[in-house]
């Protein structure tokens, strides 16, 4: 048996069977059983409405944030916690650092039916125990997604939580992350960290993902990486067809996908199999695409090899080929059902490809979390570095950022997953000017915040440091921060203006901009800017 040297912690709702299927997991697992429930009512000599009736729920507490200090400080031990732990940012923080936390959910049906009639449960003590739950969960249910797993356990019995916990304990290796999506019946889960590739297939397992499994990747990703999962799956005498296409932008197209058919077909694809798709962007939307509509829909996992792929790409659903009219014309929505980004990968990703992603990176710190932006500027020189644990760390609070943008907003249609569009209205124009042959995409955006910063300064929406710190922090990653550094002197403003109205013309809508307030936070534009501003936003860059 693996040896754990984290600790397996359960959160969740009262009713969620944190205590029993925590017992049943330490024996699968052979870990002690710790319930911070059963200590503090220990250590208080009454039970814990006693506590609540004796000293008030604040008392409480205190005694509750000491406990889950004590437990979360010790090491290979499945922790059951009471169903308030989570909403405190130290207990959270306290037994994340040495433990993985799975969310045990429910609906709140399931729970009142397992709790309407049991005692001894003080926050309960109401008449309409019903509402009571929903109002306890509405306010909980974000505290409880901070977990690395969320388990939704209303169809299944204790054993079959346990045992897929334990299936997803004993696939990981001990520093790897997870970050969940919470979709409504399509919840699936981003890990992170190094060494993923090497357990692939008993993470695939974890997943419940069937054979056949087909890999599709492409050239210099194979050249570089594909032996590591190849190597895994022979290991455990899995079989695994691959198909690898060339590299490149021009493989997102219909030719490809049609290639991507017939090696499917070739390979005897049914519709309980998996494609995995180990790539960039370009990989993961065209296996994304192949996977909706084969077969009306194929288990999908995404394997992101790129820094862009890992923040961005893979997660969220949004698959397409490329039309030879418009990129990512041809698409739909298709979720996939696990994303493995292995930062081991990174390293042998090509300088510049790196480098874009750093400003896909800078772009989510900009726009949603400052402390995010603190934490890239304070470790700038080991990103640079590529080290390891501290891109394990980013790439996990960037996915957090998407992945809670793209359950309120799945389809795009309330605005916010449009924030990640930041510094890419000034972006597309800058790379449709230039032809898409000088500036890589990631480039071009790097140049776009900086425009979108300048508009929100001409409007007086944000003040001159919020674009110096970007300014700063850009260079430091060695990003270009405007054309001219990027080696382009020979386009006009007005051309890039052109290419942004061409855009604006084939949407049939107003151009929107998204524009920073300070950094952590920006918006959407819903008035027409007047030309004169964009004009000088275009010219501040170039
Ligand atoms: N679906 C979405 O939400 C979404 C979001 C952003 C971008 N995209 C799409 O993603 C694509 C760009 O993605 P990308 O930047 O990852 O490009 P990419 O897939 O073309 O990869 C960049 C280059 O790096 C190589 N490469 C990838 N991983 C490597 C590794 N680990 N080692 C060595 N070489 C490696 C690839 O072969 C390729 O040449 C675009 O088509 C874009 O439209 C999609
Ligand atoms: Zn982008």
């Amino acid at each position: 048996m693996k040896r754990h040297n984290r600790n397996v912690v359960l959160i969740g709702f009262m009713g969620s069977g944190k205590s029993d299927i925590g017992k049943r997991l330490a024996h699968m697992l052979g870990m002690e059983f710790a319930d911070t429930d059963a200590i503090i009512e220990q250590r208080a000599g009454m039970s814990i409405s006693e506590i609540f009736r004796t000293h008030g729920e604040a008392w409480f507490r205190e005694l509750e944030k000491e406990v889950v200090r004590e437990v979360a400080s010790k090491s290979g031990l499945v922790i059951s916690t009471g169903g308030g732990v989570p909403t405190f940012e130290e207990n959270i923080r306290a037994l994340r650092s040495n433990g993985l936390l799975f969310y045990l959910r429910a609906s709140p049906i399931t729970i009142w039916k397992r709790i309407k009639d049991a005692q001894d449960r003080p926050l309960l003590d109401v008449s309409d125990r019903f509402s009571r739950i929903l109002e306890l969960l509405e306010r909980r249910e974000a505290f409880y997604r901070r977990a690395d797993f969320v388990i939704q356990t209303d169809e299944l019995s204790p054993e079959e939580v346990a045992s897929q916990i334990t299936a997803w304990v004993d696939s990981l290796p001990d520093d790897a992350r997870s970050v969940p999506v919470c979709l409504d019946g399509r919840t699936y889960h981003i890990l992170i960290g190094k060494g993923l590739c090497e357990c692939m297939p008993n993470i695939l397992n974890a997943a419940g993902l069937k054979e056949p499994f087909v890999l599709l990747t492409d050239e210099c990703v194979a050249r570089a990486q594909l032996h590591r999962p190849q190597r895994a799956f022979e290991v455990r005498g899995i079989p695994l067809s691959t198909v690898s296409l060339p590299s490149g932008e021009a493989t997102k197209s219909f030719e490809s996908a049609m290639r991507l058919y017939d090696a499917l077909i070739e390979f005897g694809m049914t519709r309980d199999g998996t494609l995995i798709a180990f790539g960039g962007g370009v990989i993961t939307d065209l296996g994304g695409f192949v996977a909706a509509t084969y077969m009306r829909g194929i288990s999908l996992v995404n394997a992101p090899t790129t820094l862009l792929g890992q923040v961005d790409a893979a997660i969220g659903g949004k698959v397409a080929v490329d039309h030879p009219r418009a990129k990512n014309l041809i698409g739909c929505f298709y979720q996939p059902k696990l994303v493995i980004a292995d930062v081991e990968t990174i390293h042998t990703l090509p300088e510049r490809a790196y480098r874009e992603g750093l400003a896909e990176v800078i772009k989510y710190g900009v726009i949603a979390d400052a402390s995010l932006f603190d934490t890239i500027k304070r470790n700038i020189d080991a990103l640079n570095e590529r080290d390891l644990p501290t891109l394990s760390e980013i790439v996990a609070r960037c996915c957090e950022i998407k992945a809670r943008i793209v359950e309120r907003d799945e389809h795009e249609r309330g605005g916010e997953r449009s924030l990640l569009n930041y510094g890419h209205t000034f972006g597309h124009a800058i790379e449709a000017a230039t032809g898409y042959s000088k500036l890589l995409h990631g480039e071009a955006v790097a140049i776009g915040m900086i425009a979108a910063s300048r508009m929100a300064c001409i409007l007086g929406v944000c003040s001159q440091d919020v674009l110096d710190e970007q300014l700063e922090l850009l260079k430091k990653a060695g990003l270009p921060t405007s054309l001219s550094e990027a080696g382009v002197t020979d386009i006009s403003p007005e051309r890039i203006y052109e290419a942004m109205a061409l855009d604006k013309k084939r949407r049939g809508r107003m151009l929107r901009f998204i524009l920073p307030t300070e950094i952590g936070s920006a918006f959407m534009t819903s008035e027409p800017i007047p030309d004169e501003v964009v004009m000088e936003a275009i010219a501040s860059v170039l």
